[in-house]
């Protein structure tokens, strides 16, 4: 989800990184809010304006909300879509999966960080998809560190969710973020251990899979933004904001707020 801009890595100062943790703490807290409403009869709409409503009051700027004409707060996927799906009249259901992404711009800094919850009792298969890609998350980001390459992270996720018969959707890619909510580098969830830009410290990076249960293809819906499986079969979205470090990655967002998330 890179649109190219600005077209050189930006690297950060710890007061900087310090702005950014900020962001994702207040981001953290509207996943938190986001847990707590999500259950079967609620609509995406419902839950878009809770978190703008949330971040609006804290001060924040919601990142999406007019990015290149995206219309909303949140990202809304349910069960076959990937990624970007538009809040509206869409109500949860038990057994449903939804993926929620958001960004935050607070003191000039964005976060940005997506998960995938369920709603009433999820299936097995659901369940193994999502323990896989969130998984997948925490393997990318362990390999966040200087003197690693881009290619390190892409390299684990993928390793580690086709192992489990899963597929890497390829037409979206993680990124850099800071000033702005995309940056360089592009950070793909597929690719070759040793390929791509030298991670160094300061970096920052939004590392975010996305993982399908079936074939990896997409397709784009009208409305410009929403992307599906082409088979129709569930996918799941785990994104983390990390900072390059020497020795270990830190992480800049948080699930910690999450109901039963244990971090
Ligand atoms: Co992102």
């Amino acid at each position: 989800m890179f649109f190219g801009k600005p077209n050189k890595i930006s690297y950060k100062t710890e007061d900087e990184l310090l702005l950014i943790k900020k962001s994702g703490d207040l981001l953290g807290r509207v996943h938190g809010l986001l847990s707590e409403n999500i259950k079967e009869g609620v609509s995406t709409k419902y839950l878009n304006k809770a978190a703008h409503d949330f971040i609006k009051d804290h001060h924040g700027v919601p990142s999406f909300l007019n990015y290149r004409g995206y219309p909303a707060t949140l990202c809304t996927s349910i069960n076959e879509t990937v990624v970007h799906g538009i809040p509206g009249d869409e109500y949860l259901r038990d057994g449903d999966i939804i993926s929620i992404d958001c960004g935050v711009l607070l003191d000039g800094f964005h976060a940005d960080s997506a998960y995938t919850y369920t709603v009433g009792n999820i299936s097995e298969e659901k369940h193994r998809l999502l323990k896989a890609t969130k998984e997948s998350l925490f393997e990318g980001i362990k390999n966040a560190i200087a003197g690693n390459r881009v290619g390190d992270i892409s390299f684990s996720i993928q390793h580690y969710v086709e192992k489990r018969g899963y597929s890497v959707v390829r037409d979206l890619v993680g990124h850099g973020v800071g000033r702005y909510l995309h940056e360089e580098p592009e950070v793909p969830n597929f690719g070759k251990r040793g390929n791509g830009h030298k991670l160094l410290k300061g970096m920052v990076l939004a590392i975010e899979p996305m993982i399908n249960i079936g074939r990896r293809d997409v397709y784009h819906l009208s409305d410009g933004w929403t992307v599906k499986t082409s088979d129709g079969k569930p996918s799941a979205h785990y994104e983390h904001t990390v900072a390059i470090m020497n020795g270990k990655p830190e992480i800049l967002t948080t699930f910690k707020y999450i109901k039963g998330e244990v971090e």
